[in-house]
């Protein structure tokens, strides 16, 4: 589903990110300008549920404040360096592979703040950043991120998720190894500091609409 990049109305104007709503049924509106942000909150909230959203999500709303509080999205990093030893090695995803990763991924993001719903179409593969971890002969987790960026990591057995940050680190490049975490997301939290990484900032605070 497209994004609406500049969807306006009287009272103010946004960004509605509608690319997870077939997939996960949220949505999320960045907020650019707003005269009156509560009428702009219930038009954005119902254009985003007339194109399928269950949950409508909202970012830079001037008295947002007054809306609950969903999750904060933290930036964090770590020295590669200092990160532990692995033996668990990534397989890059191929297009026999492609749609498992996909479905996978799928799964486990489904119920994590934020997370972006990923299209079987998506060019993961052409990027070729996209990897099925493997420790012990087993697929423990998947992992995606390029550059020096973890975007994403999952566990699909125990330990997983250690051995999918520890291996993708291993191969992005350093000598920082950064990722955005939801600051609700307390498994994933307790796994990046267990393993080093801090937080450095606060990227964005989102508040659920209606
Ligand atoms: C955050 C996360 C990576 C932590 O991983 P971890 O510390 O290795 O996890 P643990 O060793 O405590 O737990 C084992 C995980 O393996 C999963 N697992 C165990 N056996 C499994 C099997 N046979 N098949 C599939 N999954 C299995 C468990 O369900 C658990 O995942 P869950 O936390 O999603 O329920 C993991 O909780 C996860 O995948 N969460 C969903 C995705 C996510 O939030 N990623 C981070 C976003 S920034």
């Amino acid at each position: 589903m497209k994004n609406i990049p500049l969807f306006t109305t009287e009272n103010g104007a946004a960004n509605l990110i509608l690319g997870s709503v077939p997939g996960f049924g949220t949505a999320y509106v960045r907020v650019l300008s707003a005269q009156d942000g509560k009428a702009l909150a219930a038009e954005c909230a119902q254009f985003c549920r007339a194109a399928g959203a269950e949950g409508v999500y909202a970012t830079g709303l001037p008295e947002q404040e007054s809306w609950p509080l969903s999750t904060e999205i933290w930036r964090m990093t770590a020295q590669k360096a200092r990160l532990p030893q692995t033996q668990a090695t990534l397989e890059p995803v191929t297009a026999e592979t492609l749609e498992e990763w996909v479905a996978l991924y799928n799964r486990k993001f489904r119920a994590v703040p934020n997370a972006v719903w990923l299209s079987p179409s998506q060019a993961v593969l052409k990027a070729r950043e996209a990897f099925f971890v493997r420790l012990a002969g087993q697929t423990v987790g998947i992992a995606k991120g390029a550059g020096n960026q973890i975007h994403a990591v999952a566990a699909l057995a125990p330990g997983g998720g250690r051995a999918a940050v520890l291996a993708l680190a291993k191969a992005l490049e350093g000598p920082e190894i950064a990722l955005e975490v939801a600051s609700v997301n307390e498994k994933a939290l307790e796994l990046y500091r267990g393993l080093g990484f801090r937080k450095m900032e606060t990227l964005s605070k989102w508040y659920k609409i209606g």
